[in-house]
């Protein structure tokens, strides 16, 4: 069945580029992402991966722990790992699962045989330190996600998860935010005492508040 926003992450075991996973244990209080891609070996894989190693700093800056997957074996992916190393100048630096009996893939519905029969497609799920499911994107296996998008939306996740605001189309960390409508306008005096710009009462617009903890 399809993981739902607000649904418990699947909890599993699984091999790793970095040994063992237990997944909730490895997660700890962190925030994750898991994402699978279709193929070791493949061009725009090839990329994604090398995109990811490259954003290490930013990802563990907001305490998120990454891990990919795709249904080939570790072997295959350590393989991979060198022409990761050599074409995309990082080193692989985040474990990739091999799941060759497509167990996890079947647990997250990440194999979509409409579009690719037997390979996982391009699935991400961004998961909390509560260990429910906050966001699922699905691509399709011709095109590349964008990892700078994927951090943005952390951004947000982890600011409208402690503070009354949402975050308006195309925002960026530090741009400003919106009060969420379920606030009265009393209570929005008392969270943000500096004010907002009352565009219609149900948007009301608000500079952005920090986040309350960059590790929870
Ligand atoms: C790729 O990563 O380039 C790819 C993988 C599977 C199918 C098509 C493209």
């Amino acid at each position: 069945m399809a993981i739902r926003l607000g649904d418990t992450a699947p909890d599993f075991t699984a091999e790793s580029t970095e040994g063992t996973i237990r997944f909730h244990e490895y997660l700890g209080d962190s925030w994750g992402v898991l994402f699978s891609h279709p193929k070791d070996f493949t061009p725009v894989c090839t990329t994604e991966l090398g995109t990811v190693a490259k954003l290490k700093d930013e990802f563990a800056k907001r305490n998120v722990k990454v891990i990919g997957l795709s249904v080939d074996p570790v072997s295959d992916h350590k393989e991979w790992a060198k022409d990761i190393a050599e074409t995309q100048g990082v080193a692989l630096n985040f474990p990739l699962i091999g799941d060759p009996d497509r167990a996890v893939a079947d647990l997250y519905d990440m194999i979509h045989p409409n579009a690719l029969n037997t390979l996982t497609v391009r699935s991400v799920f961004v998961i909390g330190p509560d260990k429910q499911v906050k966001l699922t994107l699905t691509y399709p296996a011709a095109t590349g996600r964008n990892f700078d998008e994927l951090l943005r939306v952390i951004d947000s996740l982890q600011l409208t998860a402690y503070q009354k605001v949402a975050t308006p189309a195309n925002w960026q960390d530090g741009d400003d935010v919106i009060i969420v409508p379920s606030l009265s306008n009393e209570q929005a005096k008392e969270l943000f005492p500096a004010g907002w710009n009352e565009l219609k009462p149900y948007l009301r617009v608000t500079k952005q508040p920090s986040k309350k903890s960059s590790a929870s």
